[in-house]
């Protein structure tokens, strides 16, 4: 008032910039989007704004659409003009299930997968011991396996098992490793691992194709192979040796096993090494719904990705499981075993126990006849 009385002409310029300054913020709080929401909501303005509310321009308008946002949320495809087509999907739901999935059956099943084996395995050594040269060793051996082929069997098995320490790792390193580590040596260790896993993946591919190369004819399912698995191979009973070739019935399914995942976790490995440029699954369901599987034939790339890292996962940890059983039977399992893939030599009595018509075909022998019973022992001479 004091100084209103002193500068009447300034106290009059400021009554003035104080009414326009209340005359726009009056202005500016009708056109607000709440007021104008307000008003719409009293339903006596909105006639009066001159979009009634809506964006100008935009077919959605202001308005809440609850079903395109709920088929947004279900996954609808949009078009785009970028070359990037799955840009063209703003929420892709089957995300939640891949990582529901992969964090939990794929993660627990799998580790009780391993761990049972191991239980198995050190149950079997409990009762069972080492299998042991029944007729002692001889001390002259013969040729299992030559250079090539024990380069082509240690290839294969030093990068399985990188790969599947490292693998392991990515699926369980947080769990375990993280807390005993702490942050900074396991974001190291997991990246060095992540780049071993992935060069050293094909060292393993070429490891088996040269397996495949060099064993598949010793590996066709034969008559024999019938009559070792009656006899679950005399594993659980000493002294009894079912007929074998080269390679046994057990041996076929490792090397099954080896040839078949091998190729399978190759093949979704190359879609994870290069993301959205392969899409096997498609493919895949087609094929399989020839027999009637009822699969979805049309999938995302996002979908194919999510498919071929569970598939990936799952053929690891069966394979690691399998291979951890084969580990045992070929090194503390059996007595004479590892020299196989050792040395290459093998003594001439675990060849006619493990490996008869193998070894007599070597020899030049007859071939042994087999007894009533399959036990692989020769019959005594008439
Ligand atoms: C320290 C690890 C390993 C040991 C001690 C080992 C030992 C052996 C031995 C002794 C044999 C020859 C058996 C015979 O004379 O009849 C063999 C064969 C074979 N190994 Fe391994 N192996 C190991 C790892 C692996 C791995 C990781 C793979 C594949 C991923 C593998 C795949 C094979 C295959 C396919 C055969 C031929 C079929 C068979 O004998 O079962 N091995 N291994």
């Amino acid at each position: 008032m004091k100084l209103l009385l002193r500068h009447p002409r300034r106290g009059g310029l400021h009554l003035a910039a104080i009414l326009v300054l209340g005359l726009a913020m009056l202005a500016g709080a009708a056109l607000s989007p709440e007021t104008a929401l307000a008003q719409a909501t009293r339903g006596d303005v909105a006639q009066e704004t001159p979009t009634g509310g809506s964006i100008p321009g935009n077919s959605l308008g202001s308005a809440s659409d609850t079903e395109i946002w709920r088929q947004v949320r279900q996954g609808v495809q949009g078009t785009v003009s970028i070359p990037d087509a799955k840009a063209g999907q703003l929420i892709q739901s089957q995300g939640e299930s891949w990582r529901a999935w992969r964090n939990g059956p794929l993660s627990t099943v799998g580790g009780w997968a391993m761990l049972g084996t191991i239980i198995l395995l050190a149950l079997f050594f409990a009762l069972r011991g080492r299998i042991k040269i029944d007729a002692g060793a001889s001390g002259r051996t013969v040729e299992r396996f030559n250079g090539i082929e024990r380069f082509a069997h240690w290839l294969t098995a030093v990068s399985f098992i990188v790969l599947a320490v490292t693998g392991l790792n990515l699926l369980y390193g947080r769990y375990v490793l993280l807390p005993i580590l702490g942050p900074e040596v396991f974001s190291a260790l997991t990246t060095a691992g992540k780049y071993a896993h992935n060069f050293i993946s094909f060292a393993f591919m070429l490891g088996v194709v040269m397996m495949v190369v060099l064993w598949v004819r010793h590996n066709i399912p034969n008559r024999y192979d019938l009559i070792w698995l009656s006899k679950a191979g005399g594993l659980f009973t000493k002294g009894v040796h079912p007929p074998s070739k080269k390679f046994n019935a057990g041996q076929k399914i490792i090397f099954w096993a080896v040839v078949l995942g091998g190729i399978s976790i190759s093949l979704s490995g190359i879609s994870l090494l290069f993301p959205f440029e392969f899409g096997f699954f498609e493919a895949t369901y087609r094929f399989l719904n020839v027999f009637g599987a009822g699969l979805p034939e049309t999938l995302t790339p996002m979908q194919e990705m999510q498919l071929s890292q569970l598939w990936h996962t799952v053929v690891g940890l069966f394979l690691t499981a399998v291979i951890l059983a084969h580990i045992y039977i070929g090194s503390v399992g059996m007595e004479g075993a590892f020299a196989a893939m050792g040395s290459g030599m093998v003594d001439e009595n675990w060849a006619r126990e493990h490996h008869n018509l193998w070894m007599a075909e070597l020899k030049g022998e007859p071939m042994p006849k087999l007894d009533d019973h399959g036990d692989g022992k020769p019959q005594p001479a008439e």
